[in-house]
């Protein structure tokens, strides 16, 4: 929520920190070779895989794949957020924290200012439903609802109260409050100026960030009026797509949560709490998505997706599912738990109880199965175009998946099912575009060029080789897998020449290619010396295959077809030998 942090801070600050010390302080390492080991302490395992590279200030476990920069293994091992692990180096490097620009600091003291209205705000929620002569409806509301003092108190349940004006009048004649209110859409602003209560006559369910700090509300209805959940819109500090209502309360009660659980309601969270189910999260009224995600593989290894058995709950689960598979490296896992027609989690445990559900979600669908269940559900397996759509449907969606076991585990089945031969299908449905070769083993003959991993390979070892590369616009638009990806590598380290390799790969945070980037980084270089002579070749050679490739175009054009520019471009390519244009 903090103003932004400048990359060059993030820069400098890898490059002054040292990853070995970070790690070695909560998880020994041993020295070995040039490289430092231990065991991964992100899955489990009897003999070390997960190694430390000093030279390239990154680590990377050959295991479970999980790999990143001093700042990434806060975030995943402390479970922190960037801003947070990035605090954290700093003040164990003794460096302050710069704030990007003059105006960052007013932001900040604004955002400041919000947290501040936000909790007065909660507060008054909060005495309402003690205090309000009407409040007895509301505090029978929710003991109807089966719910307790405590657990209305543990998630600071409040009542907004009738009329117009309730908070209006509490903030009183402070234009200042008032105006930040309204930024809020705590107040709304009547045609004729005046203000008025976003929230009346509802039970409030404040929405707290990770550090417990109210940055929104939502409100039900006592009775059947609609709409029945009003929540607080988008603001400076709440951002629905990211926030999941009941992490803070969740962690609080246990901070090494192993299991999350994901609802639609908050009525469901807090029902679930009042049952002894204290690691259920919602999404706030939005699908699941991939920052949602991000935040839940932070905290947890095993994500339940809960969801209504209909149609529309499949849906949904679904699209979970999609935006779950670049996330779901070795050692996280996801699952879907189907509830039966007509419920939801509150009227479920409410009916089997605490036991019953914990089983329910234990033995909840795991995603492989969920996965080819939908899939086959689409076609006929029993003709070969069937399978053969299988085979289509399945690929883009496999590809998603970060290289690993489970990966291999999910193409074995869709051997199994397809009966397309396993190498085939391997050959078929590829990794993000670098993906090494298994080390020793020639270049697949799929399309995949050795000239690009090469480069790319290189630049992790001395991110410095691109200072000498030619302008990327030479070779840019070749048809070949990779180079897209080789241009940004080469353009982000030109515009920050001091990048370590562990400062490249974190610019590449939370992308599909990256766990691949790290698995480049992290095998050994056969070669020693030369780096350079090496890149350069590639590039040059990468210039060539460039110009081969527009000459051969501009000829299938014909000279005729050409406007001027290619006219030009034609006699530069094609050299001295002009035709014959009569
Ligand atoms: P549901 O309609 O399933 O409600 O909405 P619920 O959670 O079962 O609530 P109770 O049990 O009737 O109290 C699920 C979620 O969808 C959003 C809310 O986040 C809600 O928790 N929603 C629903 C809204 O934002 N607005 C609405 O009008 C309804
Ligand atoms: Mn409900």
């Amino acid at each position: 929520m903090a103003g932004r942090i400048p990359q060059t801070f993030i820069d400098e600050l890898l490059n002054r920190v040292d990853i070995v010390d970070v790690i070695d302080a909560r998880v020994p390492l041993k020295k070995a070779g040039r490289e430092f080991s231990a065991c991964c302490p992100f899955h489990n395992e009897k003999t070390p895989s997960f190694t430390v590279s000093q030279a390239k200030q990154f680590y990377h476990c050959f295991g479970c794949g999980a790999h990143g920069s001093a700042i990434g293994f806060l975030m995943d091992y402390e479970h922190m957020e960037f801003p947070e692990a990035v605090e954290e180096l700093a003040r164990a490097a003794g460096l302050e924290v710069p704030r990007e620009a003059g105006a960052a600091r007013q932001d900040q003291q604004r955002l400041d200012n919000h947290f501040t209205l936000l909790e007065r705000a909660e507060r008054f929620y909060r005495n309402q439903l003690r205090e309000h002569p009407q409040a007895s409806k509301a505090i029978e509301y929710l003991k109807n609802r089966g719910l307790s003092g405590e657990v209305a108190k543990q998630f600071a349940l409040g009542y907004a109260p009738p009329g117009w004006d309730n908070l209006l009048r509490h903030l009183g004649s402070d234009a200042q409050a008032q105006k930040l209110a309204l930024e809020l859409g705590l107040l709304i602003r009547r045609d004729d100026g005046g203000l008025y209560d976003r929230f009346r006559d509802r039970i409030m369910f404040p929405i707290r960030d990770r550090r417990g700090r109210t940055i929104a509300f939502g409100g039900r209805v006592l009775g059947d009026e609609k709409p029945k959940y009003m929540n607080s819109p988008e603001s400076a500090v709440f951002h629905k797509g990211e926030q999941l209502y009941g992490l803070f309360e969740a962690r609080k009660v246990n901070q090494k949560l192993e299991r999350l659980l994901v609802v639609e309601g908050y009525m469901d969270v807090v029902a679930l709490a009042q049952f002894g189910m204290n690691n259920a999260v919602a999404t706030l009224g939005t699908a699941t998505t991939p920052e949602h995600l991000e935040r839940l593989y932070r905290t947890v290894k095993e994500v339940v997706f809960c969801f209504d058995g209909d149609n529309a709950g499949r849906r949904a689960a679904w699209r979970a599912l999609e935006n779950a598979l670049p996330a779901l490296r070795d050692g996280r896992e996801a699952r879907f738990l189907f509830l039966p027609e007509g419920e939801d989690p509150d009227s479920l445990i409410r009916k089997i109880g605490f036991e019953d559900f914990l089983r329910n979600t234990v033995e909840s669908i795991p995603l492989s199965q969920f996965f080819y269940e939908h899939l086959t559900r689409q076609v006929d397996i029993s003709t070969r175009e069937g399978r053969a759509h299988l085979v289509e449907m399945a690929r883009p969606l496999l590809e998603k998946l970060p290289d690993s076991v489970f990966r291999d585990l999910m193409l074995d089945r869709l051997t199994e099912i397809s009966g397309v031969n396993e190498e085939k299908l391997r050959k078929r449905i590829q990794g993000p575009e670098t993906t090494p070769p298994p080390a020793q083993q020639a270049a697949p003959a799929t399309g995949r060029s050795p000239l690009v991993r090469t480069a790319i390979r290189l630049l992790l070892e001395q991110p410095g080789l691109a200072q000498e590369c030619p302008d990327t616009a030479r070779f840019r638009d070749l048809r070949l897998a990779g180079v897209p990806l080789l241009c940004e590598l080469i353009d982000i380290l030109k515009d920050s020449p001091h990048l370590s390799t562990a400062g490249l790969l974190d610019r590449m945070r939370g992308r599909s290619e990256s766990s691949h980037l790290a698995k480049l980084a992290a095998q050994p270089m056969e070669i020693a010396d030369n780096y350079g002579e090496e890149f350069s070749g590639a590039i040059q050679r990468l210039i060539e295959q460039r110009n081969y490739q527009r000459s051969s175009e501009l000829i299938a054009k014909g000279y005729d077809n050409l406007t001027e520019t290619e006219k030009t471009e034609w006699s530069q390519l094609l050299g001295p030998r002009h035709p014959v244009t009569d």
